[in-house]
């Protein structure tokens, strides 16, 4: 009987809290929300954005997609938009926001980002990729690094590996030491995304930031076609030797969970893969090690997720998705989700004291390259180039990793085909 009490009482004072949150006009509405993190370390990490909501009264409706690098999410997404009824919030990023905005499916924000102050608050860069012909129609939910490269120190010391490869020379001089010793060098999942993370950040490695501009975001058929293309091209080829032969169709958190477990030594991967260290209780610099991939100290590809909303008629609705942009940049859930997500915050102005090294180091270097050059957009995570193109360009790099026949060459030659085609 107190027990029971004590819960009336509990949930009546819920029920106050809540009125008083949502203030004296707004309404309780509901914000389904398509996304798709759905591994370990990401589940943690949208659980806060739901609670949060939750605890201002509204209702978060959950559509998670599963499938590493969000492509099976946004042929649903099209789908359901297709149909007249997209969800309220979708995790859109990059360049598809504009082809998004274009369709005229998306809702303003610009009230929230006016009393938030996101002009002042987001890095140019960021405040740049959220708005639609001036008009803010998204909301970053942080900034990820893809160009990582993640180790398991106790594997690196079985096999006399004294530093994490700080070159590509010398990642295929430790893959050989790794292999010896009777573990897999690099752990991967054969997914078209997979291969084009780990080919974008070769390429980065072989030709460096600006080359890499020319080449994946500006397209530059002389790049494409270029000598330190087919070089790149190759490298990437290479390091399928340092991979095993059960990688096919492997999503890239059973890849990092191998690093975890041991089996393997290294991952290439972005830092939603600290998020998988985290959950399973690991501490950089000592359970496993980040570092820039090799040969790419000085660049950053970056990766933004952001929450785009749809135009919605009904008003609860439409207080439910401002209250959702608003919670998304405060403090808190910039801190909570990006610590459990392995991101670092989308705005540099918070206390960055409770984040470990690796997320320490990532704030840095963006801030770093931001100034000097060689902050560039990921391309295989849907940064730099429209969505059609970027699929062209996966198909021919998966192709091209998968095949027994084709040469670096003949890959160039496709990429510059699918630039001519594109421009
Ligand atoms: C990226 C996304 C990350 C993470 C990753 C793996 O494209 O930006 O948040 O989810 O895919 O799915």
């Amino acid at each position: 009987m107190r027990m029971f009490k004590r819960t009336l009482l509990k949930t009546a004072l819920g029920g106050l809290a809540v009125a008083a949150t949502l203030g004296a006009t707004a309404q309780a509405g509901e914000v389904e929300v398509l996304h798709w993190w759905t591994s370990g370390g990401e589940a943690r990490a949208a659980s806060v954005l739901k609670q949060l909501l939750e605890e201002e009264g509204h209702q978060w409706k959950d559509f998670a997609v599963a499938g590493g690098g969000g492509e099976t999410a946004m042929t649903v997404l099209k789908s359901r938009a297709m149909s007249g009824n997209p969800p309220s919030a979708a995790q859109i990023k990059g360049p598809e926001i504009q082809e998004w905005g274009e369709l005229g499916l998306l809702g303003q924000l610009d009230g929230v980002a006016e009393q938030g102050r996101w002009g002042e608050l987001l890095p140019p860069v960021i405040a740049e990729v959220m708005q639609y012909d001036g008009h803010y129609v998204a909301v970053p939910v942080n900034v990820h690094r893809v160009n990582w490269l993640w180790a398991n120190p106790e594997v690196l010391e079985q096999a006399g590996v004294e530093n994490v490869p700080a070159t590509l020379d010398e990642l295929f001089a430790a893959g050989e030491k790794i292999r010896d010793a009777g573990y897999i060098p690099l752990a991967h999942g054969g997914q078209p995304w997979q291969d084009a993370t780990v080919f974008e950040t070769v390429v980065l490695g072989t030709g460096g930031p600006e080359f890499y501009r020319r080449a994946l975001v500006e397209l530059d058929p002389d790049a494409l076609g270029s000598d330190t293309m087919i070089q790149a091209l190759a490298t990437f080829k290479r390091t399928r030797e340092l991979m095993d032969d059960g990688m096919s169709g492997r999503d890239w958190n059973i890849a990092t969970s191998m690093v975890i477990n041991g089996k393997a030594a290294m991952q290439l991967m972005g830092d939603w893969a600290k998020g998988e260290f985290t959950a399973a209780g690991m501490t950089p610099g000592e359970d496993y090690l980040c570092a820039p991939a090799p040969g790419t100290e000085e660049a950053f590809t970056f990766n933004i997720d952001s929450l785009a909303m749809f135009r919605v008629s009904d008003e609860s609705e439409r207080e439910a998705q401002q209250a959702l942009a608003r919670l998304v940049l405060e403090p808190e859930f910039q801190k909570t989700f990006n610590l459990a997500k392995g991101s670092i915050p989308a705005r540099p102005d918070l206390d960055m004291s409770e984040f470990d090294q690796c997320a320490q180091q990532s704030l840095e270097d963006f801030q770093r390259t931001a100034e000097e050059g060689g902050l560039v957009p990921s391309m295989a995570h849907g940064m730099a180039v429209r969505a059609d193109v970027q699929g062209a360009i996966f198909d021919i790099v998966t192709n091209y990793f998968n095949s027994a026949d084709m040469t670096a060459q003949q890959a160039a030659e496709r990429l510059v085909n699918a630039a001519n085609v594109a421009m």
